[in-house]
């Protein structure tokens, strides 16, 4: 069952301690992070923001003392040691100290790490030369840590964390010690995995010429996730309100913080999306679909428009903080991007155009 709930892993309300006593120190607070099979994240923060001890308490290295983290479908919090170690076999590290050992060959540390797992000598021998191949290490797999550069024994030890085909990677700036292009290869090597063995990756990096890479990108400050955005979504957004001439005037600042404050809604034809009379939550914009804007009179129900992609509604509730002056109906199936209250306010104090715009665009569809 927990194979096929699509989370690799699953982190909630996960704190943590250093020390004991009164030299205890709390250095993750509250944490809750959700990561689909299959994704490529990146963690990112500042240096002491708690990166690498999420990553060892997620690769069961550290025990987890407060909170839930289910990793490929097991529960750490009180799992046993027979538990954690049949999980280990399926994880795959890569951290920022390479160890390898000096005194054995490139060859020889891969097999020797594929050996852990299975004791078919010669297969193991091919897997390494093959996976060494495959990170440009061919003409040194005979050579021993000493000989090799910075860069290769990095290679080395990525190869060694990958060879076992694990299903979920942790990579502590795997791509630290290495130039562009080999930080390059690394990440690709890292999409071919998630293509071909539905692999997950969690990695951490300052390197932000592979961010392109990331499926999501996990921000960590002082021990708190301070954002978590699923960049294709994000990318998303941001392309369809470049076409919204609403939004067209807004500095790229404002822009950016909008577009990853919108949230996808979707609704059924027939749905009601705002009701008259209600107070005024939210505003939206129409990604797909058309809307029925519907006013209730003594008379009776009157249609007096019908929008569609590109278009916006709700904003007269929020400007002039009055109930909904019309109910906003599915025409057929919807989707919208929304904006809460807050946040819209925040956009029209931020840009003054912003509210001229809206008025203009009131006014044009009138
Ligand atoms: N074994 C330990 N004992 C006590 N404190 C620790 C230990 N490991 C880490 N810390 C502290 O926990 C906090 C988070 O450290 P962590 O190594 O997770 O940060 P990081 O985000 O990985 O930083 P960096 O980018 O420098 O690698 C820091 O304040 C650090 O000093
Ligand atoms: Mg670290």
């Amino acid at each position: 069952m927990s194979e096929h709930n699509g989370f690799a892993v699953r982190v909630a309300n996960v704190q943590h301690y250093f020390g004991e006593g009164e030299l205890e120190k709390q250095v993750l607070f509250d944490n809750y992070l959700e990561v689909a099979r299959g994704e490529i994240v990146i963690m990112t923060g500042p240096s002491g923001s708690g990166k690498t001890t999420l990553l060892t308490l997620i690769g069961t290295l550290r025990t987890v003392r407060e909170g839930s983290l289910k990793v490929l479908g097991r529960e750490l919090r009180g799992a046993s040691p027979g538990e954690l170690i049949a999980l280990r076999r399926e994880l795959g590290f890569i951290f920022q100290t390479h160890n390898l050992f000096e005194s054995l060959t490139a060859r020889q540390n891969v097999k020797m790490a594929l050996e852990l797992f299975s004791t078919e000598g010669r297969r193991n021998d091919d897997r390494s030369v093959e996976m060494l191949t495959r990170l440009g290490l061919e003409h040194r797999i005979n050579y021993k840590p000493g000989s090799l550069s910075g860069g290769q024994k990095q290679r080395v030890a990525i190869t060694r964390g990958l060879a076992h085909k694990p299903k979920l990677v942790l990579a502590d700036e795997p791509t630290a010690a290495l130039d562009e292009k080999s930080g390059r290869e690394v990440v690709t090597l890292f999409q071919e995995l998630v293509k071909t063995d539905n692999c997950t990756i969690i990695m951490v990096t300052h390197d932000n010429r592979i961010l392109d890479v990331a499926d999501r990108i996990v921000n960590l400050v002082d021990g708190r996730i301070r954002s978590n955005v699923l960049v294709k979504e994000s990318a998303m957004i941001c392309e369809f309100l470049q076409a919204c001439p609403v939004f067209g005037r807004l500095t790229p600042k404002t822009f950016g913080e909008t577009a990853d404050r919108m949230t996808l809604e979707r609704f059924p034809a027939g749905a009601v999306v705002t009701r008259q009379g209600d107070p005024g939550d939210k505003f939206y914009v129409v990604r797909l679909g058309r809307v029925d804007i519907m006013v209730d009179s003594g008379s009776g129900r009157k249609l007096v428009a019908t929008l569609g992609k590109g278009d916006f509604f709700g904003e007269a509730a929020l400007l002039t903080g009055e109930p909904r002056n019309a109910t906003v109906v599915a025409k057929e199936d919807l989707e919208v991007y929304s904006l809460g209250n807050e946040d819209f306010q925040a956009v029209i104090r931020a840009s003054a155009t912003f509210e001229e715009e809206l008025r203009k665009a009131l006014f044009a569809r009138q």
